[in-house]
């Protein structure tokens, strides 16, 4: 058992358990780590907004506003590659936006800290390795484990003050050695590791204050049941944090009109706040301009309009399109209507026993009547993660455009589409902390330059006479009607908060809390683990010998646990392994192992009142 001590930079420490090095000494072998990585492992420090240099725009006429930069009430980020100028509000207004301070983010670097306070865009993410990172210091989904320097982070971990699970092993005053292994769950269940489990296993240790971004998400205090909410339906939808409920606020309060139409002040707030969001969107996803943006509902709208456009004009008869046995049904019925109705084929790509895709499988369904692949880059019902970089480059040498559903992962690895070269990048608003009723499509300009528009309305049009429609450009040509502004707006506000933290960051505790997890599980007699993927993200699931789904997950919302139990609209790819449901618990940077510990005892009480073995 280690003592905290205090340290000169204010952050509480650990004294060193016997055989390992002191804090000093710790702080000198993160240093050299860091210095070693990349870059220096220099993690640069979110700047303030830079002042406007535009005059005021009083009034501004939308067309007008679009010549200006953009309002940026948080933190500043790179612009995206060859964006335009975004849209302007006035300054006095601009000003007034309200800027929520990240309260997770933590303040000077810290050596306690992996990855410290960063968007982390070129620092290479502790945990993933150099390999792992995209050029531009990018993660690569593909390459998502957990190798790194086994030994530092071993050091680090133990060192681990900050840590909500760090806090209740030093209170637990006789608990020796690796808390992961002594320490049971607050219902008193204790559970041993498993005879497999890798020796290495360790606490996990965020780099970012778990408390302080939980306190983030107003919801996570409630009570279910008389218990504290236990979220682990995140692979479902993701709570807000406060800057995305005082972003809604703050539009409704102060900006609610309809866009590109009036001449007027709120007219030109609203458009303002809107055009940034496409801004905010661009840069998130590494796109190379916001117009390669086009606002939907989510990612099901994404697809359709994909399919219901480019698929009708680019796939006849006989053609094919490959979808992998992983996705979720959005990536699957809009494919299999279009292929009826073109009399195309839809083919699909297996995958192994783990629920990884079988690349070579894949290259053997390519052929030159291939027009599209439609693949996910994580299953919403394994969590595996696809190696989406494969697959578009091996789609492109066969001639075949690709969609990539990301609805899984943005909200877990960083994404540039232009690195990937994907065609097509969907994901829905509400995955990644924001509202529902908003989402994105990114196409490639030029193939959203030959698209037809989908539907057709006001918004989207240049001119209209009885006799013909002259078209927007994108992205308005695929925007008819009023949209989800504020939805729109409030997606905006939920990036720049993930940013604030770093994708990276989040990927690295994710990561380990998933395999606390996956440990945590293995220990429960009869509970079989579906989706066993080397290369993961966020879900687990699993069945529980003599339950029925609905009853595992009917028994974990007594004890306040919320997890999907059912098909999660990903029927093909449960039947691959002989189920028809599971239960679902899905994980976010705001869970802790503490949770994660709740969650297995209560299994274990369950596995135990059916005397699993
Ligand atoms: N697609 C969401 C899920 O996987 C609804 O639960």
């Amino acid at each position: 058992m280690t003592t905290p001590t205090p340290t000169s930079n204010g952050v509480a420490g650990l004294a060193a358990p016997p055989g390992l090095p002191d804090v000093a000494t710790l702080s000198r072998l993160a240093g050299e780590f860091f210095a070693a990585l990349p870059g220096g492992g220099a993690s640069p420090a979110f700047a303030p907004a830079a002042p406007s240099a535009a005059p005021p725009v009083v009034g501004a006429s939308p067309g007008a506003a679009l010549d200006q930069p953009p309002p940026e009430p948080v933190a500043a980020v790179a612009p995206p590659r060859g964006g335009s100028a975004a849209p302007a509000v006035p300054a006095a207004y601009a000003a007034a936006l309200p800027t929520v301070p990240l309260s997770g983010v933590p303040g000077p670097a810290s050596p306690y800290y992996f990855a410290g306070e960063s968007s982390a865009h070129r620092n290479a993410p502790f945990g993933l390795s150099e390999a792992a990172l995209l050029p531009g210091g990018s993660a690569a989904p593909e390459s998502f484990s957990l190798p790194g320097d086994a030994a530092l982070k071993a050091l680090l971990a133990e060192a681990g003050a900050g840590s909500s699970r760090g806090e209740a092993v030093r209170q637990e005053a006789t608990a020796p050695g690796f808390y992961f292994l002594d320490v049971g769950g607050p219902q008193g269940q204790r559970y041993a590791a498993p005879p497999e489990a890798p020796a290495q296993i360790q606490p996990v240790r965020p780099p970012f204050d778990i408390n302080a971004v939980r306190r983030d998400f107003p919801i996570l205090a409630e009570r279910v049941n008389g218990r504290p909410l236990i979220w682990f339906d995140n692979a479902a939808t993701t709570h807000k944090p406060q800057a995305v409920i005082d972003r809604l606020a703050w539009f409704y309060a102060h900006e609610n009109s309809n866009i590109h139409r009036a001449a007027h002040e709120l007219a030109a707030r609203a458009t303002d706040a809107y055009e940034a969001a496409r801004h905010k969107v661009a840069r998130f996803i590494g796109a190379g301009s916001p117009e390669e943006i086009v606002f939907v509902r989510g990612a099901t709208e994404a697809i359709n309009l994909v399919a219901k456009t480019w698929g009708i004009q680019n796939v006849g008869a006989g053609d094919e399109i490959l979808v992998s046995l992983l996705e979720h049904h959005a990536n699957i019925v809009p494919w299999q209507q279009l292929a009826a109705e073109k009399g195309a084929t839809l083919r699909v790509i297996p995958v192994d026993d783990d629920g990884q895709i079988l690349l070579d499988e894949f290259r053997k369904l390519l052929n030159g009547r291939t027009r599209l692949v439609a693949i996910t880059q994580v299953s919403n019902a394994l969590g595996t993660v696809t190696p989406v970089r494969q697959i578009v480059e091996l789609a492109h040498q066969a001639g075949a455009k690709v969609l990539v559903d990301g609805a899984q992962s943005v909200s877990h690895l960083r994404t540039d589409v232009v690195a990937l070269d994907a065609d097509f990048f969907v994901f829905s608003g509400h995955k990644v902390f924001a509202p529902t009723g908003i989402g994105v499509v990114y196409a490639k300009k030029a193939l959203l330059e030959s698209m037809p528009p989908w539907q057709g309305g006001g918004n989207m049009i240049a001119d209209v006479t009885f006799e013909r429609t002259l078209y927007q450009p994108p992205p308005n040509k695929f925007e008819a009607g009023t949209g989800n502004i504020a939805d729109a707006v409030g997606l905006g506000a939920a990036l720049d908060y993930v940013e604030r933290i770093g994708l990276e960051a989040i990927a690295q505790y994710e990561h380990l809390l998933l395999d606390y997890a996956t440990q945590g599980l293995k220990t429960v007699p009869g509970l079989r683990q579906v989706g066993t993927a080397r290369d993961k993200t966020s879900v687990l699931s699993f069945v529980l010998e003599g339950y029925r789904t609905e009853e595992v997950g009917t028994a974990l919302n007594r004890e306040g646990i919320a997890v999907r139990s059912g098909h999660h609209c990903a029927q093909p790819i449960l039947r691959r392994f002989g189920l028809e449901a599971t239960v679902r618990p899905s994980l976010a940077f705001y869970n802790t192992c503490e949770e994660v510990d709740t969650l297995v005892a209560v299994l274990h009480r369950l596995a135990r009142g059916k005397g699993n073995r």
